[in-house]
């Protein structure tokens, strides 16, 4: 595989005013989203759902590709077309998450480590096959009392740069994501720090096992409160202390870092996204594949009932204009009450 294919890849799915809808939660995840707005979660449902998300009109201005499950990245829409070719037929990148989800590490209370590497180059080549240009596998990082563990950062992060090798090898945009969970009542500096010993491990691993950063994204957590910490940092806190951070750790090969929103609600996950963009050029894009903050309004205004597909879309596109306007650092307040 030319790498020059990678490169071009990665780069479309952060051109500018354009960023990544997280769309591969898997059964037991999306069961979650479902059951919160009282919709039962069959294979039936699940496909509407994700049909409503991938045809509303308007989003390819905003949204330049999607993570799918394995379910959805082999459903059709109900005319019998491949989700994969409904969203290359409007010029947005199909994806696909490949990891088999975080489990308990062993001799590690309290820590998970990701699994999914065992018969990777297989899945990954029929992924490919399937219309999948990129890929996505998820480590999550936990701060408690003494947590993280160094351990556990570096075995997470060498199965990162396995996987994200793998990837490469198979033609697929690896999206590296290390996320550090808000859970907790940290405050900003522990999530700092925790992050920064995160990434400085993740790229040790990608350089070792000769990763082209040039054809892969990042996707971090930001430098961010935990979610019952009593002091929650202000806006432009998050902006500067994120963007400070990747400036020391993350290289500048990277043409991407494609943040996700970890439990923000979808406006503070706008706003944070805005506010980085605001503070000026950097050397990498700033951009976003958010699954919560970008589908919660949806999901709600949708509630399972066919009659309000299209309103459900609009909420979707609007969301999607917003973030997309963030990516300028040109969105604000008011073009939340805009018409879409
Ligand atoms: P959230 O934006 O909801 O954190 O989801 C992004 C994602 O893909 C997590 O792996």
């Amino acid at each position: 595989m030319d790498n020059a294919d990678l490169k071009a890849t990665a780069r479309s799915l952060v051109a500018k005013g354009k960023g990544i809808l997280a769309a591969d939660e898997s059964t037991p995840t999306i069961k979650k989203r479902f059951d919160a707005i009282q919709v039962e979660s069959t294979a039936a449902n699940r496909q509407a759902y994700r049909e409503l998300l991938f045809s509303a009109p308007g989003i390819e201005a905003f949204i330049s590709g999607v993570i799918l499950f394995d379910e959805t990245l082999r459903q059709t829409a109900a005319d019998g077309t491949p989700f994969t070719r409904v969203l290359a037929d409007r010029g947005i990148i199909p994806g696909i998450k490949v990891d088999r989800g975080a489990k308990p590490m062993a001799g590690f209370p309290g820590e998970k480590i990701t699994e999914g590497l065992d018969g990777l180059r297989e899945r990954l080549e029929e992924y490919r096959q399937l219309g999948a240009r990129f890929a996505k596998w998820r480590a999550v990082i936990t701060i408690a009392h003494t947590l993280p563990s160094r351990a556990n950062i570096e075995a997470n992060a060498h199965a990162l740069a396995r996987y994200a090798a793998l990837c490469q090898e198979a033609g697929l945009v690896p999206i590296v994501e290390p996320e550090v969970l808000m859970d907790g009542d940290h405050d900003l500096a522990r999530c700092e720090t925790a992050t920064a010993r995160t990434l400085q491990a993740v790229f040790d691993a990608l350089f070792h096992q000769r990763v082209d950063l040039e054809g892969m994204l990042l996707k971090p957590n930001m430098v961010i409160s935990g979610l019952d910490c009593p002091q929650q940092a202000d806006v432009e806190s998050v902006a500067t202390r994120t963007v400070n951070l990747f400036g020391k750790v993350v290289p500048a090969a990277v043409p991407g870092i494609v943040f996700l929103s970890g439990g923000q609600s979808s406006l503070v996950a706008t706003a944070h996204l805005n506010a980085m963009n605001a503070i000026g050029r950097q050397p990498w894009e700033l951009s976003f594949s958010y699954g919560r903050a970008l589908q919660e309004d949806t999901l709600k205004t949708w509630g399972g009932d066919t009659a309000r597909v299209a309103e459900a879309q609009n909420v979707f596109l609007l969301r999607s204009k917003c973030n997309g306007a963030a990516r300028y650092g040109e969105y604000n307040a008011a073009m939340e009450n805009t018409a879409t």
